[in-house]
């Protein structure tokens, strides 16, 4: 394995071959990864890297596009098929480049869109004053109520009703609940709008069945498919066939040029992955393994928002146990569990300081944990963010981490892969 790279570049191989040993060795518990498969991976690694696709299946600007064509149409019969959706294009490179796709599909510049606030949850794209969302459009920001900490849909029926958006973003990167798509669709009647759900966190959840699914219910949903969903990183956009030629034309050659076939390619083998019972029971497995941690780090003395979740993700308030989000996520990585630290709803904290942190299970759920490990991994992050240890104990606590990562190797065929201890840079 990797014999030509390390001769043509070692110092990209080095690269590649410390971070194989840093996700062996980690605990990853940030909510928007997870480990691909290695059949996802050879997609991706493939000759399909080297075609010139633009336009779609059977409509291409270049010859030889008749195998390109073979796995987009496999991806867009699978998406369709996983989400029950009319119409999928399967071309975005990005989350964001969905959404922007979306967005010039549906709305003129100036338009008025109501998106939930990233101070609350939300995403960038959905109307940050530095995003091009928030630059182009008129953005109204709804978020979740100062008691219960969940989305408050009366008030955001009250700002549609009084600010009258073309569209309503729903979906969120920090939420830990299940949101109301019925509801919304009632808001967006109301008031003539459109709406766009963003499943970008939750869509291997939705297509395992394990949560609801929003299609139904919206004008376009749009997902990465790098999260829970376990495929390469890239995204997909589902919509009603009447909006299917604008939201093609929006893709390409609206936002897009040449399509990246390897990862169309790689995400039509993730659908497929997604259609098996192994899939359902991990995604399964990803709620029950992040409820129990979140009990478990209540029991600990830790606030959990909203007091729960329903998910695969959850936020923690810091403030009981008089630290910050910064703080944690620096302690934790020391010890080899990586988190992001995150602003709680009402947060007091800058963004880059932060009350919080935001954890998830999917990739500890992929490694192949089940319910009865995330006990250990409460007692370690619980440990870590006890009052100052001093250098021997975190020692101590980071051996623990890497045991516990050597018992659930993910690429055990990789160099480095089958858990190797301390990875470079960690402390011994
Ligand atoms: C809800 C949501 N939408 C969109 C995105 C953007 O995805 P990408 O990072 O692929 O642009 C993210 C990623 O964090 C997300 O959480």
């Amino acid at each position: 394995m990797l014999d030509s790279l390390r001769q043509t570049d070692p110092e990209v191989a080095a690269a590649l071959e410390a971070e194989v040993a840093r996700q062996a060795d980690t605990l990853v518990l940030i909510a928007s990864e997870n480990f691909a498969s290695r059949a996802v991976l050879e997609a991706m690694g493939s000759v399909f890297t080297n075609k010139y696709a633009e336009g779609y299946p059977g409509r291409r600007y270049y010859g030889g596009c008749e195998h390109s064509d073979t796995v987009e149409r496999l991806a867009i019969d699978r998406a369709r098929m996983i989400f029950g959706a009319e119409h999928a294009n399967v071309q975005p490179h990005s989350g964001s480049q969905a959404n922007m796709a979306v967005y010039l599909a549906a709305l003129k510049p100036g338009d008025t869109i109501l998106g939930m606030d990233l101070a609350h949850g939300g995403h960038l794209t959905h109307g940050h004053p530095l995003n091009f969302s928030g630059r182009y459009f008129k953005v109204v920001p709804y978020g979740v109520s100062r008691d219960t900490e969940l989305l408050d849909y009366d008030e955001m029926e009250r700002l549609a009703r009084a600010h009258r958006p073309r569209l309503i973003v729903a979906g969120a990167s920090a939420y830990a609940r299940v949101i109301d798509y019925p509801r919304i669709r009632r808001i967006a009647d109301g008031v003539g709008a459109l709406v766009m759900a963003d499943i970008a966190h939750v869509a291997g959840l939705i297509a395992a069945g394990v949560h609801p699914n929003p299609v139904p219910y919206a004008d376009y949903v749009t997902t990465t498919t790098h999260k829970t969903l376990r495929g390469p990183r890239g995204a997909i956009i589902l919509c009603r066939e009447r909006y299917a030629k604008e939201i093609d034309s929006a893709v390409f050659p609206g936002t897009q040029g040449g399509p990246l076939v390897h990862m169309i390619a790689a995400k039509a083998v993730a659908f497929r992955e997604a259609m098996t019972e192994g899939f359902r029971r991990d995604q399964e497995r990803t709620v029950e393994n992040a409820a129990r941690l979140a009990a478990l780090l209540a029991a600990g003395g830790m606030r959990i928002v909203s007091g729960g979740t329903d998910t695969h993700l959850f936020l923690v308030d810091l403030r009981p146990k008089k630290l910050t989000g910064r703080a944690a996520e620096q302690r934790l990585e020391k010890v080899g569990i990586a988190l992001n630290k995150n602003t709680i709803p009402f947060d007091p904290e800058k963004p880059m300081v932060s009350s919080g942190v935001r954890l998830g299970t999917p990739a500890v759920t992929s490694r192949g944990m089940d319910p009865s490990r995330m006990d250990e991994i409460a007692r370690l992050i619980l440990e870590a963010l006890e009052e100052e240890p001093d250098a021997l104990r975190m020692a101590a606590i980071r051996a623990r981490v890497s045991a516990l990562c050597r018992a659930f190797p993910i690429y055990p065929w990789l160099p480095g892969g089958d858990g190797p201890g301390a990875a470079p840079g960690s402390p011994s």
